[in-house]
């Protein structure tokens, strides 16, 4: 979007304003805390802010700055996030206050390098917290973002494609309005969660649709062009086999809306993506989700399991325990039934392996 210096000025006009009459007041802005912003940002990935908002104010109850966040104990750290899913996001959120407390004097380092390597911070958390906590000059480039861009600009074309995307990082980067950076960044953010949607947009309320390049050309139900499937996409899961006195397993059905559920809505195993150590993820699983301290876990072979698009690594792992825990959205089963039972094939897998080392 080449604009002429007056229509850019124009242009960071009309979305600051808009931003500043119609922002919505969360909890996360009512200062501009580095460590509250943080907070907010990791908790805001890949969860919906109603959402949020519960666990934001319990977790700063309890840990209301780097100190006292880097002093808990890892297993309060994880019983505050229980339920939000995405456990490794909590883990490092306390070696990053860990982090902070030695080398950065309790803050959150203001030089975007130095921020970048904290655990768990990438370009888009490092961005966002230094642009809104102290008005430094980065842009920020999330789903939210990238669509406004887009549209603005008529690309066509999966938005994540490496080299699009960075072309897109540098169109954010020259958008930027330097005097406001933080209000920048949350204006672009708002505006593509409130009216530039990915269905329906509400085009006759955006304060910048004049300039809007899709709009002009009818092309704002296309852009973003749905994203391409990659093709053979690797996951590895693990997988709990929890077996009582009896002989019977847990089932769950519908784990929630994260952590690399395997079949929606079919009866499972209770099961978890991970990207390193299984057993920990599984068990941060078991005690996040299921509010359930695991037993020791014996890992069992490894299954391998396709559908498309997917390459799936099951990982299952067994414990004993002398009762099953009874919660909502499931049931206890014998093991030895599910082979016979309306499971997915990848769940029959899992329980052959279980039964084969109960034997
Ligand atoms: N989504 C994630 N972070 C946000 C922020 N700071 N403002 C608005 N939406 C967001």
């Amino acid at each position: 979007m080449p604009l002429s210096p007056r229509s850019l000025r124009a242009f960071r006009r009309n979305l600051l304003a808009w931003f500043r009459a119609n922002r919505r007041e969360h909890p996360w802005r009512r200062d501009r805390d580095h460590y509250r912003v943080w907070l907010a940002e990791v908790m805001l990935q890949q969860t919906r802010i109603a959402a949020v908002i519960p666990y934001y104010e319990k977790f700063l109850a309890r840990f209301p700055d780097v100190q006292t966040l880097a002093d808990a104990a890892e297993h309060d750290v994880l019983r505050l996030w229980a339920g939000l899913g995405y456990y490794s996001r909590a883990r490092n959120l306390q070696r990053a206050a860990r982090e902070m407390v030695k080398r950065h004097g309790g803050k959150f380092p203001s030089d975007f390098d130095a921020a970048l390597a904290l655990p768990g911070i990438g370009r888009y958390t490092a961005a966002a917290v230094l642009s809104i906590a102290f008005d430094a000059p980065h842009a920020v480039l999330d789903g939210n973002v990238a669509r406004v861009l887009a549209r603005l600009d008529a690309v066509r074309g999966d938005l994540r494609a490496p080299q699009r995307w960075k072309k897109l990082e540098a169109t954010a980067q020259a958008l930027l309005a330097r005097e406001a950076p933080g209000d920048w960044n949350q204006a672009l953010m708002e505006l593509g969660e409130t009216i530039c949607t990915p269905k329906s947009p509400r085009c006759g309320e955006c304060p910048v649709s004049r300039w809007c390049e899709a709009r002009k050309r009818g092309l704002v139900d296309s852009i973003p062009a749905p994203r391409k499937k990659p093709a053979g996409v690797k996951q590895r899961i693990a997988a709990a086999v929890l077996l009582d006195p009896r002989g019977r397993t847990l089932l769950v059905r519908d784990p929630g809306s994260h952590d690399g559920v395997l079949f929606s809505r079919m009866w499972q195993f209770p099961a978890v993506e991970f990207a390193k150590n299984p057993a920990a993820a599984l068990a941060d699983h078991l005690r996040g989700e299921l509010r359930f301290d695991p037993p020791p876990l014996v890992e069992l072979p490894h299954a391998k399991h396709g559908v498309t698009f997917r390459n799936i690594t099951l990982v299952p792992f067994c414990g004993r325990v002398a009762a099953l825990p009874v919660r909502p959205r499931s049931r206890r089963l014998p093991l030895a039934e599910i082979a016979g039972a309306a499971v997915s094939s990848a769940t029959k897998k899992i329980a052959r392996a279980a039964l084969h080392h109960a034997k």
